[in-house]
């Protein structure tokens, strides 16, 4: 995998070369980063690949919005190990502060090596104050785990809109010149520049300053042919007519104004169950069986149950199918 990102040019250099050639270039082309991704199992449009492509090359974090379920968080992982590299991922969630990103003094241990220091009978007070307030006592969080790492990895900031505007700007520091400016510990310069992938379900709005230093993806549902490609990489036993009619039923019940949509991993979940059922179609009888897997609300769960309701989401879906189906002959 590496040689594929890097191409003959990593090779060839030495080591001290080597971080910098890493730095300089995750990807050695656009081209390679669809296959790359690919072959993590994760399918981008080009959009998605270009726009990856461009942040890696200039350092810019990627802002991800969209539905849920839709691969947000997913990319980020599928990035790393095209580029085989590691994730850093920060969970954000309402209440969340710096201790729990950058990291804080490790009180316990600070507090036995005093005892173990004031055992002995000439203790340079100063020297000891500087040691406990040094990196060896500092138990770091995500955000300076990522700087620190010898060779770039993928900082992930997952769910950013559950944090505040407090929080939100504390990270623009680190977006804007790579380093963290820590209490008592001094400033931490990035040693790699990591690959920043932010995501938001948009509960909350992200503030402009975050989005002007980012690139900006929406991540929606996939077209047919697309999704049609993520279920075969999961289910390839199966024949492309049931990747297609997965996908077709996908499109169909998204065209339903449901309250809760159909995600790409519901479709895959229901892929999966199809196969364990030992079915390699949906019929309209099914419906019952099917409903704890589509309808995620009362409101949808009454709605696949209307009259006909499901017979007729059936039949767009074969539809949709069809023409999937069409699309890549
Ligand atoms: N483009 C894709 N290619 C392959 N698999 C995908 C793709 N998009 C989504 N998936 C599948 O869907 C699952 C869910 O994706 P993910 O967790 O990234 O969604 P999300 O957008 O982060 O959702 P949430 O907002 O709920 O966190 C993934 O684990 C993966 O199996
Ligand atoms: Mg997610």
């Amino acid at each position: 995998m590496t040689d594929i990102l890097f191409g003959a040019r990593f090779r060839l250099l030495g080591t001290e070369e080597l971080s910098w050639a890493w730095e300089s270039q995750v990807f050695s082309s656009l081209g390679q980063v669809a296959e790359a991704l690919r072959a993590t199992g994760y399918i981008a449009d080009s959009i998605a690949t270009t726009t990856v492509y461009l942040a890696t090359e200039l350092h810019k974090p990627l802002l991800l919005e969209g539905p849920a379920g839709s691969g947000k968080t997913q990319l980020a992982y599928a990035v790393a190990e095209a580029a085989n590299t590691r994730v850093e991922r920060l969970q954000c969630y309402e209440g969340i502060n710096e201790e729990k990103a950058i990291g804080k003094f490790d009180e316990l241990l600070q507090r036995l090596c005093v005892e173990l220091r004031s055992k002995s009978a000439n203790v340079d007070w100063e020297s000891l104050r500087a040691e406990l307030h040094s990196k060896e006592f500092f138990g770091a969080g995500p955000l300076l785990r990522a700087l620190q790492c010898e060779r770039p990895c993928v900082l992930l900031i997952d769910e950013l809109d559950k944090v505040d505007h407090a929080f939100e700007a504390m990270l623009l520091e680190l977006l804007s010149v790579w380093q963290l400016s820590i209490p008592k510990l001094g400033t931490v310069k990035a040693e790699s520049i990591p690959f920043v992938v932010l995501t938001s379900n948009e509960e909350r709005r992200i503030g402009d300053p975050l989005r002007r230093r980012s690139f900006y993806l929406r991540v929606e549902h996939p077209t047919a042919e697309r999704e049609a490609e993520i279920v075969r990489l999961r289910t390839p036993d199966s024949s492309y007519e049931f990747h297609a009619s997965m996908a077709g039923l996908a499109k169909a019940l998204r065209g339903w104004s449901l309250e809760k949509p159909p995600s790409i991993s519901e479709i895959l979940d229901l892929a999966q169950a199809l196969k364990v059922l030992g079915e390699e179609r949906v019929t309209p009888e099914m419906r019952d069986l099917l409903l704890p897997l589509l309808a995620k609300t009362e409101a949808d769960r009454r709605k696949l149950c209307l009259r006909d309701g499901f017979a007729s989401l059936v039949h767009d879906a074969q539809q949709y199918a069809r023409e999937a189906l069409e699309g890549v002959a």
